[in-house]
């Protein structure tokens, strides 16, 4: 199959790189040249485990190509996946504007009849607009309008993709679903989901606005926690062990962030809204999350006995979670943002988000960015993590006790031993468990 995919961001990238390797000849295009440019080299703009390395194999292949070029990409094409951002609008819907401007595009350079896919999130009845776009842009051409959203998560986006849970198909007539039972022949039948595609819409904002109830929950069963003094990691390991209920999405933290859930669940809100349902419950999730970020900075600012001007902190993890790049809505920085607000001093470290944070926290003369944890320790009042990167949980305590005895430590995603934490004598503090 001939694959155009019309975005190489997270989401396009690993598709175009994905359907690759799965023998369709792909063209992946962008607008940012730039990105382009990186691409045509084997380099990836984006930090995605294993990416890199199965770009090398496709090109190898001869499946790929990119361009900035749509008009071309499309010549000989029978499927275009449209993966463009749909960024969160000022009333809280999705931005579909630049879903909308690829279609027209796609309508107007189009020679010949295919079919045409949003693995964008879009709101419910998209598919519908698009079909209306594309009809009366290019009137002469047939096209055919599918949904196939994405559920990948950064971080393992490849295994995500080529081992994914199900595949979600929904169209409206015959042709679509062969185009797609042929571009997806090379997973299980039983792992492709068909549906049509209003309902293939709304799954991936209902799924996503699940996972996001579920970490607002166990967040604030681990306030309780502190209150009452329970420990919400046995708690949570204890209810995620009765399989109606799941282990995953269990760990309390800053609360969620990333460029989904946060503006997914706004875009829920949004299509209840405007077809007059209630979603009382996926408000409170809202206002509960919102609420987690001040929360975070008590906590900092009790551990400092309320005394946090000039204080130094250093400040590990800015991602909005481990294994990614990406800082869209990540609690870290708009908690970090807050602390710097106070007259403190930050010094910031992620192992991938640096340039990306930079660029976001450039207004913050306050917020110092380090290449190596222990750079800038020895003279810091206050550690905090706030991104679960895999090092950090396997930081040295006993070298960090040496270097900065004086340092206390608040660990906003649980990762680090509390046991540890009280053999080396530290002052800490944790999400949900009274020490
Ligand atoms: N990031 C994730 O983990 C994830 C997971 C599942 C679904 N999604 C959804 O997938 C979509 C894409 O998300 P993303 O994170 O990959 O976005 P992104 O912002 O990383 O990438 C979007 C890319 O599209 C390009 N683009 C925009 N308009 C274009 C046009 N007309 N022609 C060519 N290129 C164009 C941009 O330059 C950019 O490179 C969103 O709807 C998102 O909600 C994202």
């Amino acid at each position: 199959m001939k694959i155009v995919v019309i975005g190489t961001g997270y989401v396009g990238l690993v598709s175009s790189i994905c359907f690759a390797k799965i023998g369709h000849q792909v063209i992946a295009v962008d607008k940012i040249v730039s990105k382009i440019d990186q691409l045509k080299k084997g380099e990836i703009p984006i930090y995605e485990p294993g990416l890199k390395e199965m770009l090398s194999e496709v090109v190898a292949l001869n499946n790929i190509s990119f361009t900035t070029n749509l008009q071309e990409a499309l010549t000989d094409a029978n499927a275009v996946f449209i993966a463009v951002g749909t960024p969160q609008d000022e009333d809280g819907s999705a931005d579909l504007s630049y879903v909308l401007d690829a279609s027209k595009e796609i309508a107007k350079y189009s020679t010949s009849s295919k079919l045409i896919v949003t693995k964008s999130t879009v709101p419910a009845k998209t598919g519908e607009k698009i079909k209306n776009l594309l009809a009366e842009t290019n009137p002469q051409i047939k096209f055919y309008v599918a949904s196939n959203p994405e559920f990948l998560r950064e971080g393992c986006a490849i295994d995500d993709f080529m081992q994914p849970d199900r595949i979600v198909i929904g169209y409206d007539d015959d042709q679509a679903k062969k185009i797609l039972e042929e571009i997806y022949q090379y997973f299980p039948a039983s792992k492709i989901f068909h549906t049509d595609i209003v309902t293939a819409e709304l799954i991936k904002y209902g799924s996503n606005s699940f996972l996001a109830t579920k970490i607002a929950f166990v967040n604030e069963l681990a306030d309780l926690c502190e209150n009452v003094g329970g420990n919400i990691k046995d708690l949570a390991i204890a209810m995620g062990q009765d399989s109606r209920i799941g282990e995953k999405f269990l760990n309390p933290g800053p609360g969620f962030g990333g460029s989904c859930f946060p503006k997914d669940i706004l875009a829920l809100l949004n299509i209840a809204k405007n077809n007059n349902a209630n979603l009382s419950l996926i408000d409170a999730v809202v206002k509960s999350n919102n609420n987690r970020k001040n929360l975070m900075v008590k906590k900092i600012i009790n551990i400092l006995d309320g005394k946090v001007k000039n204080k130094k902190i250093i400040w590990l993890g800015l991602a909005f979670k481990a294994n990614t790049d990406d800082i869209r809505y990540s609690p870290s920085i708009a908690i970090a943002k807050e602390l710097a607000k106070m007259d403190t001093q930050i010094f910031a470290h992620d192992f991938q988000a640096q340039i990306n944070a930079k660029k976001e926290l450039s207004d913050f003369n306050n917020i110092h960015f380090i290449d190596d944890i222990w750079q800038a320790i020895a003279n810091c009042d206050l550690m905090v993590i706030a991104t679960e990167w895999e090092q950090y949980r396997k930081l040295d305590l006993a070298k960090l006790k040496r270097i900065a005895p004086q340092i206390k430590i608040v660990d906003l995603r649980n990762i680090l031993d509390k046991n540890e934490l009280k053999k080396h004598g530290f002052i800490f503090d944790f999400i949900g468990n009274k020490n």
